[in-house]
C-alpha cells in the first residue's frame, strides 16, 4: 500500500512538472505578443454638428478624436473605445477589464437620452464605488470631459455658464495647494513660473464652470484574445485632411 501511494504521488509530481513545462511553454510562446501596458478606455460621443456637415453619411453616429487616441499611445498604453447608449452592466464590465478612463473634449449636449453625459454617470458611479473599495480606478476629463466630471459629481446638474473663450491665449492662476496636487507636485519651478507669468494655455470654451501616474489596478481582459477583440485597432480611421483639419484623424464608428 504505502509502495503504491508512492508511485502515485511520483506520478503526480510527473504530471505536476508536464503541466509546468507546458505552461512556462506556452507563456513564453505568447510572450512576443503580450505585454503588461496599461489599456485605457476613451468615451465615444456623438458626432459633432461639424462632424455631420463633413461626413453627410449618415451611416456614422459617434466617433473619437484620434489625438485622443494618440496621446494614450505616446505615453506606452493602449486604446479601447466604450459606446454611449449602454446599461449599466456594460460599463460595469468594461470598467473591470481596463485600467483607467478618458473623457474626452468635444462640443456633445450633456442633455441627449443615452448620450454622451449618461454614459459618463454610468462610468463615474462605478469609478466611485471601486475606488471606495480600495480599486484604484482613474478617470481623466479634457475639457467637455472636465466639465463631464464636474456634472457627474454634481448628481447630473448642469451649473455650467456659457463663457466666450475663444482661441485665447491665458496664464494660469494657481490656487493655494496646488503644489501638493497629483498635476503638479512634480514640476519643476521653472515651469510653474512659465505657466504663471506667460500667456501658454491655449483656451477654447463655450461653457465655464466659475469659482465656487502609474497602473494601480490589476484588471484585465480574461484572454488576448478577448483584448485584442477590444482594441480599437478593430476600427479604421479616417483623415479629416482632404475635407477638414489636416494632422487630425477621426474613427468614425456606425453605432
Ligand atoms: C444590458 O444590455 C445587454 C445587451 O447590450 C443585455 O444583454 C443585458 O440583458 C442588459 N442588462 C440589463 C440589466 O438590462
Ligand atoms: C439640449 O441643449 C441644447 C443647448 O442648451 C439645446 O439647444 C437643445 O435644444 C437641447 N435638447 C433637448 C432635447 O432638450
Ligand atoms: C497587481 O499584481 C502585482 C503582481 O501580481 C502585485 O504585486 C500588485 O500588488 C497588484 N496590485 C494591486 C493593486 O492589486
Ligand atoms: C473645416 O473646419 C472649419 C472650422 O474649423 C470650418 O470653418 C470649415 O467650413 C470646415 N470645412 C469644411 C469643408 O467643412
Amino acid at each position: 500500500m504505502k509502495l503504491l501511494n508512492t508511485n502515485i504521488k511520483i506520478i503526480l509530481l510527473i504530471i505536476i512538472e508536464i503541466n509546468l513545462i507546458i505552461s512556462v511553454a506556452s507563456a513564453l510562446k505568447h510572450k512576443s505578443h503580450y505585454n503588461q501596458r496599461p489599456i485605457i478606455g476613451i468615451l465615444t460621443q456623438q458626432l459633432s454638428h461639424h462632424l455631420k456637415q463633413v461626413y453627410p453619411d449618415l451611416k456614422y453616429k459617434s466617433y473619437i478624436a484620434a489625438s485622443y487616441v494618440k496621446f494614450i499611445e505616446s505615453a506606452g498604453a493602449r486604446v479601447v473605445p466604450i459606446w454611449t447608449g449602454r446599461n449599466k452592466s456594460y460599463y460595469n464590465k468594461i470598467l473591470n477589464k481596463i485600467n483607467g478612463v478618458i473623457f474626452p473634449g468635444g462640443s456633445a449636449f450633456f442633455n441627449e437620452t443615452n448620450g454622451y453625459a449618461d454614459a459618463g454617470i454610468h462610468i463615474y458611479n462605478i469609478a466611485k464605488e471601486m475606488n471606495k473599495q480600495n480599486d484604484f480606478f482613474p478617470i481623466m476629463g479634457i475639457c467637455l470631459g472636465f466639465e463631464l466630471l464636474t456634472y457627474a459629481a454634481s448628481g447630473a446638474k448642469d451649473h455650467r455658464i456659457r463663457c466666450s473663450s475663444h482661441n485665447q491665449l491665458l496664464s494660469l492662476k494657481f490656487e493655494p495647494g496646488f503644489e501638493k496636487s497629483k498635476l503638479f507636485c512634480d514640476a519643476s519651478s521653472d515651469i510653474i513660473d512659465i505657466l504663471r507669468d506667460e500667456d501658454v494655455t491655449i483656451n477654447f470654451h463655450r461653457y465655464c464652470v466659475t469659482k465656487k501616474a502609474t497602473r494601480k489596478n490589476n484588471h484585465s481582459f480574461p484572454s488576448t484574445r478577448d483584448e485584442e477583440n477590444h482594441l480599437i485597432y478593430n476600427y479604421p480611421t479616417y483623415y479629416t485632411g482632404p475635407t477638414n483639419s489636416s494632422f487630425e484623424q477621426c474613427y468614425l464608428f456606425e453605432k
